[in-house]
Parts: C-alpha cells; sequence; structure tokens
C-alpha cells in the first residue's frame, strides 16, 4: 500500500512546485504579450473587464492566428455584486446570404465564408458597460505592439511559417506576416505590422464606427468587391453586438454561468453537468472506466439536442427543457453503466444520410473579484487567410459554423439540421464555452478553450475535475481530456496511451476510443477560504500568468 499512497503526494508537490504565485488581479491567455497588457492594465486601475479589452485587442496582434479584429465571440462577466451577463459578439451572414450559397466542395478560405465581424462592437459595448479606463488608453497598447512589435516566440514562430508555407496565393497575407527579407521566422525575432498599427489607431481615435461605418468599413467593403465577397457597407452599419443573460446552471452547489445561443456552449454544459449531477463520480476514479463512460454518454445526449435544437434564437426557438434537471434526470434514468449507446440510438427524429488551433480563451480576475471569461475566434487558425488590403487585419471565415447542406446529417459528423441553416442577418451557432463557476455570489472558476466541438467537452472536463475530483487548478488543466460529440461515434481520449487498462475496458463496453489533443484552457481558480485568485496557463500551448 505505501507506494500507492505516495503517488497523490507526489503529484501534489509536482503540482505545488508548478503552482503560480497569487496575485491579486490575474489574467491569463495564451499570448505572454497580450497577458502582460491585461496586467499592466489592472495595475494602472483599470478593472477586469478594462483588461479583457485590452488583451483581446493587443492579441489581435500578438496572437493573429485567433486574436483578431476581423472575427467575434462570447464574453462572460461575473460582477462582484449584482448578476453576471453576457456579451454576444458573433458574427452574422450577410443580407445576401442564402439557405444553399455553400457547397460541400467550396473552399473554406474564400471571401464567401467571412461572417460581419463583431469583435469591436462587442469589445465597446462590455466596455460602456463596465469599463472604467477610457477606450482610448484600452486600444494604445495593441497600437503599439503593432507599431513597434513585439518578439516571436517558439509557438508563434512555427504558426506563423507554418501558414505562411500554406498560404503562397494569398499575396496580402504574405506581405503582411512574411520575414521582410524572406526568411523563416526565427524566436526571438520582432515582428511588426504597420498597416494594422494604422487601423487600430483608428478605432483607438474615433472608437467602434471606425471599423463599422468609417475608414475600416470602407477597406472591408473593397475587399469583399475584389474578392467575390458579399458584405456590404449596409451590413458593417447594421451589425449588432447583444448582451444576454447567461445560461444559468447549477452543480453540486455551484452556480454555472456559460454564453447562450447563439453558442451551444452553455446550454451543453449546463446540460451535461445536469446528467452528471445523478451520479456520485467521486466514488470511481477519475480515469476510472465508469467516469469517463458516464461522461461519454451525457456528452453524446448533449451534442445530439445540440444538433436537434440549438442556432440563432433569433430564427429558431429553442426548448427550455434543455437545461433543466427534470430532462436531466430522465435521461440519466436511461443510461446503461455497463454499455455505450450507439449513437445512430439517439438520432430519433434526426434523418441519416449514407455516408484545428484557431480560438483562443483568455481569463481575467480584478482585485474586487470582477470576472471574465472570454473566448473569441476567426473559426480556423488565422481565418479565412484574407488579410484587408491596406488595413492589416485577417478576416473569419465563421460561415463554415453554418450547417451548409441542410438535411445532411451523417455518421462522419456533418450536421445539416434545420436549427442552423445559413440566412441572412442569422449568427452560426457556436460552441465557444468561456464559463465562470462561483458559489455564494463568489466567482470560484473562470475557464474555457478553443477546439470547434471539442470546446464545450474540455470544459466539461475542467469543471468535473475541479468540482468531483478537487484537483488544484493546474493539474486540472493539465490533466488528459475527452470528448465524444455523437458523430462521429468515437471516444476521444487524451490519456489513451496512459490509461491502458481504462481504455480495454470501455472497448469491452462498446466504445471506440482514438486518442486526439484538445485545446489549451488558460484558467482562474479562486481560493473560497481565502479569496486568492490562481491563475494557470495550460501546459499544451505557451501561455502566461500575468498579474498585479
Ligand atoms: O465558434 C465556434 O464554435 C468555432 N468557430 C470555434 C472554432 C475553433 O475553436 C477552432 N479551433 N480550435
Amino acid at each position: 500500500m505505501r507506494p500507492l499512497r505516495l503517488i497523490p503526494f507526489v503529484l501534489l508537490i509536482a503540482t505545488i512546485a508548478h503552482a503560480q504565485e497569487p496575485r491579486k488581479g490575474v489574467v491569463v491567455a495564451v499570448s505572454v504579450p497580450g497577458a502582460e497588457v491585461g496586467a499592466a492594465i489592472l495595475k494602472r486601475g483599470g478593472n477586469a473587464v478594462d483588461a479583457a479589452v485590452a488583451t483581446a485587442l493587443a492579441m489581435a496582434v500578438t496572437h493573429p492566428a485567433a486574436g483578431n479584429i476581423g472575427g467575434g465571440g462570447f464574453m462572460v462577466v461575473h460582477p462582484p455584486k449584482g448578476k453576471p451577463t453576457v456579451f454576444d459578439y458573433r458574427e452574422t451572414a450577410p443580407a445576401a446570404a442564402t439557405r444553399t450559397m455553400f457547397n460541400k466542395s467550396d473552399s473554406p478560405y474564400s471571401h464567401k465564408v467571412v461572417g460581419v465581424p463583431g469583435t469591436v462592437r462587442g469589445m465597446a459595448l462590455a466596455h460602456a458597460k463596465f469599463g472604467k479606463l477610457p477606450w482610448k488608453s484600452l486600444v494604445l497598447p495593441a497600437v503599439e505592439l503593432a507599431e513597434k512589435g513585439y518578439l516571436l516566440d517558439d509557438h508563434h514562430v512555427k504558426s506563423l511559417n507554418g501558414m505562411l508555407a500554406s498560404t503562397k496565393a494569398f499575396a496580402e497575407f504574405q506581405r503582411v506576416f512574411a520575414k521582410p527579407n524572406g526568411s523563416d521566422w526565427k524566436p526571438g525575432d520582432r515582428q511588426m505590422q504597420p498597416d494594422l498599427a494604422k487601423t487600430l489607431r483608428l478605432i483607438a481615435e474615433q472608437g467602434p464606427d471606425a471599423f463599422y461605418t468609417g475608414v475600416i468599413a470602407d477597406q472591408l467593403v473593397a475587399e469583399m468587391k475584389a474578392g467575390g465577397g458579399l458584405i456590404t457597407k449596409d451590413d458593417l452599419a447594421k451589425f449588432q453586438a447583444f448582451e444576454r443573460e447567461p445560461i444559468h446552471g447549477t452543480y453540486r452547489g455551484y452556480d454555472v454561468y456559460g454564453p447562450p445561443p447563439p453558442s451551444s456552449g452553455g446550454t451543453c454544459l449546463v446540460f451535461m453537468l445536469n446528467i452528471l449531477e445523478n451520479f456520485d463520480l467521486k466514488k470511481h476514479e477519475r480515469y476510472s472506466p465508469r467516469t469517463l463512460h458516464l461522461m461519454t454518454e451525457a456528452m453524446r445526449l448533449a451534442y445530439a439536442d445540440r444538433a436537434r435544437h440549438i442556432g440563432d434564437p433569433a430564427f429558431t426557438t429553442i426548448p427550455k427543457h434543455l437545461t433543466t434537471k427534470a430532462y436531466a434526470y430522465l435521461l440519466s434514468r436511461e443510461i446503461k453503466l455497463d454499455k455505450a449507446t450507439p449513437s445512430a440510438e439517439v438520432a430519433d427524429d434526426i434523418k441519416l444520410a449514407p455516408e484545428g488551433d484557431s480560438t483562443t480563451h483568455f481569463s481575467v480576475i480584478d482585485k474586487d473579484g470582477l470576472a471574465v471569461s472570454n473566448t473569441y475566434t476567426l473559426e480556423h487558425s488565422f481565418g479565412s487567410r484574407i488579410v484587408v488590403k491596406g488595413a492589416g487585419f485577417l478576416l473569419n471565415n465563421e460561415m463554415m459554423d453554418f450547417n451548409w447542406r441542410p438535411g445532411i446529417t451523417t455518421k462522419a459528423g456533418a450536421i445539416g439540421t434545420e436549427p442552423n441553416t445559413v440566412a441572412p442577418g442569422k449568427k452560426m451557432l457556436s460552441s465557444q464555452t468561456p464559463t465562470i463557476l462561483a458559489k455564494d455570489g463568489k466567482v470560484f472558476l473562470v475557464t474555457g478553450s478553443p477546439g470547434g466541438r471539442t470546446i464545450i467537452n474540455t470544459v466539461l472536463n475542467i469543471v468535473v475535475n475541479v468540482v468531483d475530483y478537487e484537483m488544484p487548478i493546474q493539474q486540472a488543466v493539465d490533466s488528459p481530456r475527452s470528448h465524444h460529440q455523437w458523430f462521429p461515434d468515437e471516444l476521444k481520449f487524451e490519456g489513451a496511451k496512459l490509461h491502458l487498462e481504462t481504455v480495454k475496458t470501455l472497448q469491452s463496453m462498446g466504445h471506440r476510443v482514438t486518442s486526439a489533443r484538445q485545446g489549451d484552457a488558460h484558467s482562474i481558480w479562486i481560493n473560497p477560504k481565502t479569496g486568492v485568485a490562481i491563475g494557470a496557463a495550460d501546459k499544451r500551448l505557451s501561455g502566461k500568468v500575468a498579474g498585479e
């Protein structure tokens, strides 16, 4: 017995050694300069929303694969007192979009797949409601990073060089991102983006209208005209970010807040937690077949209902029962404890036809306990690869998130259900899940992740690690995660090569188990006893915990 007892002790020591020094206000982001900009704003007396806005804009410069002003996302805000809220700045389809505008073989990298960008409006909306420091002071750090440049780290060198090699046909991308002497970027090189600096300076000085009705709008529309895209000046002028009520659930005494539709994140997370609450997970080890099985069955059910019901709420009615405890209880009674349910069995009314790191999440909390959980994206890494000529910023390819082929839902994972078909002015369904857990009104966990449909399950894994298994935050973030999305009917498990016996048992229960890496979840845990915030940058990718 002795050596076995030693294992958790060794884990604990490793975790303490890795844990970051506690601070008052904390920003955790994938981009080192991005996190540092946020921390500097906190030091200057800004609050967590100020810091989040500054970090988001800085990362449009320093993390161009996903940080953006040409994309969109969701921000969950939990104030120290009062109601949590969500800023939905998801992109929308242009007015000229149609239900059948896409074919299966269409390129994901064309002007047609660009949604009307939301980030600048979203940041301005969050700032108008919560900001303490002037807007301009939050944009200027990004201007400076673009103007004077920043030093590339290993991760960004790999990501940039890789993308440059595969985007030779995108002249403006090459002009803006290639190293001036034409060689490969090396770690420690300084990258400057003068066009983007000009664009950001306009946003700093004129506010979001520079982007939606001013000079930048003209540049964006000229880019669309040149490339056969659909976005017009009217689409930009009419774009709206919304403040919405979060999806609210509870899990073993914690309040859970996530983004509502058009993201499926909050709904599916609460749906799965409600199911899991009917089982005593802790009775079995974290990587036991039983815990993984139950999580997988909850995932399968949630993703089937996601396809069946969820889309932009302005276009589709989403049933209320998806997040109720009663519905989850009924579903949980149907889960077999010893056998995987074939995904086709939960397809019911949905007729089945025969047949990548590009989002980023950051977490912020300030000394007063105001917390921000923000996920935003260009959809693919570097989005559409289209840089607006002369304006230096990348456009998203978010129209990919619509169901392109109405009626075609396949076992391979294509979804063709009605709630998320393309329509003019509609927001495409997202899986982004910036999440905040709280107890008695005090924030306990801030988390979220990139990874497309895996996002919701990454967050589920972290919540289970922290709440059920009481893991320290760094361990909760770094530990292997699992993912099942209904179709394809397979369980992806990061720990498949470590937990061979568990995998064998899961296979004997009927699960098809494969191994795949999931997204990086830069998170913050707040010690409920002391109020001290501990940041955890995910070991999967470069990242930084910065603080006051
Ligand atoms: O909003 C969504 O769900 C997707 N566009 C996110 C894409 C994504 O996370 C890709 N990255 N890793």
